[in-house]
């Protein structure tokens, strides 16, 4: 493999949160000038452009996705798409990107994420979402994401005996973490009572178990190994690239306390990095609602099955811990803007990688991960990370 490595040059993205002055087109685009300056490349070296965007059409009345954004970072003319898979969009624009590259097709591409959600009230921001789920068989019965993870959290609590405070835990990490990150939505210390006694969504999450609703975009710039050494360019290299998939409705599945789309995928990209779990040095995981993370860690491999609320209170997950996850603030505290949540991963990786993380540096961060969820599970990708 290492003759035809896959490399991140450049990387960009915008503050997530409530982002009233950005247009969804501001957004990608001012993503996208920050990598393309990152990478030291002009506009005329990229040759394809992936978009991830889970629901423009509905979160801000745009479609078109491909051509909008070409057009908007002036490079209409090249091969521009959008690539959808609900929440891991994002993850699935980088992986397009990937086999672009990968296949010899091109040298230069771009990867990014967008969504623009906080224009619309979120009970409609809450029906957008559902079409991540299945319409005839939950959605239809006024079945929402929360009420899905709150499903598995129940499960999970059941089986292993997790607490409603480890669960809890995850949230406190997370925004303690974001403090640290200039582009989270939530840059604020939150407490274990705050998160127990914070409002009921769906029981037993409350407001402070669940990611936001977010505008944001991020973007990474792709190059083979050949033309970032003609650039002159130290990329952090792509060792790994999985998809796997699952049932799209949560009462088709095995199991409701882990996700086999998690493990499958988990399985193929270690194999594809010559790696295992006890090789990463962090991970970026999606912690849409904080049962999410728990059951992320375990599907990883990064503790055993039941473990992950255990590790979690006894510190292990955290940024000096033994595997720190979501360094970031992870989807709780950084925000979550659908489309554009996988790349912002990646984004978050590279930074470690390059010793650029600042506050939120984890020591010695050679190999990292990104694990990127669609819907309740249905879709997971998995990106490897690592420096030379
Ligand atoms: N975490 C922390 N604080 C949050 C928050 C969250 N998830 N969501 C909202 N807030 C804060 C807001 O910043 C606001 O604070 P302020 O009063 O200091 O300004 C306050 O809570 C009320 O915000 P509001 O926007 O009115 O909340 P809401 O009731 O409309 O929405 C949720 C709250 C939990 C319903 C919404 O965030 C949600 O649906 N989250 C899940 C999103 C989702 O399903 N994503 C896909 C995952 S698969």
């Amino acid at each position: 493999m290492k003759d035809n490595r896959v490399g991140i040059i450049g990387v960009g993205m915008t503050k997530f949160g409530e982002l009233w002055d950005y247009s969804y087109r501001d957004l990608i685009t001012e993503a996208g000038t920050k990598a393309i300056r990152d990478a030291n490349i002009d506009g005329d070296d990229i040759q394809e452009l992936y978009v991830g965007s889970m629901s423009p059409g509905l979160f801000a009345g745009q479609e078109h996705i491909g051509a909008l954004v070409a057009d908007y970072s002036g490079l209409s003319g090249i091969p521009a798409v959008r690539v959808e898979g609900a929440c891991a969009s994002g993850g699935l624009a980088l992986r397009q990107a990937y086999l672009s590259i990968k296949s010899g097709r091109n040298d230069i591409v771009v990867a990014g994420g967008v969504e623009k959600m906080t224009d619309i009230p979120t009970v409609s921001a809450m029906m957008a979402l559902m079409g991540a789920g299945d319409e005839e068989w939950e959605a239809f019965y006024g079945v929402t994401f929360p009420a899905l993870y709150a499903l598995m959290a129940r499960r999970h609590m059941n089986e292993y005996g997790t607490t409603i405070e480890q669960i809890s835990e995850v949230s406190v990490k997370n925004h303690h973490n974001a403090i640290f990150n200039e582009y989270a939505q939530f840059r604020r210390k939150i407490t274990l009572d705050d998160v127990m006694n914070s409002a009921m969504v769906a029981d037993p999450l409350r407001l402070l178990h669940c990611s936001p609703i977010t505008d944001g975009a991020s973007v990474v710039i792709l190059a083979s190994e050949e033309k970032a050494k003609e650039l002159g360019n130290e990329p952090v290299w792509i060792s790994a690239s999985a998809l796997a998939t699952d049932t799209i409705a949560l009462h088709d599945r095995k199991s409701l306390s882990r996700m086999d789309s998690t493990i499958l995928a988990a399985e193929r990209a270690y194999k594809q990095a010559g790696i295992t779990a006890k090789d990463i040095d962090l991970a970026e995981v999606h912690d849409c609602f904080s049962i999410a993370e728990i059951m992320a860690i375990e599907g990883l491999g990064l503790c055993k099955p039941g473990e992950g609320g255990k590790i979690t209170e006894e510190g292990r997950t955290g940024i000096d811990g033994e595997i720190p996850v979501n360094p970031s603030g992870g989807l709780k505290g950084k925000g979550h803007p659908v489309g554009a949540t996988g790349i912002s991963q990646a984004v978050e990786v590279v930074e470690q990688l390059r010793g650029n993380a600042g506050k939120r540096q984890v020591d010695d961060a050679e190999i990292g991960l990104t694990h990127n969820v669609g819907g309740s599970g249905a879709t997971c990708v998995i990106h490897i990370l690592e420096r030379d």
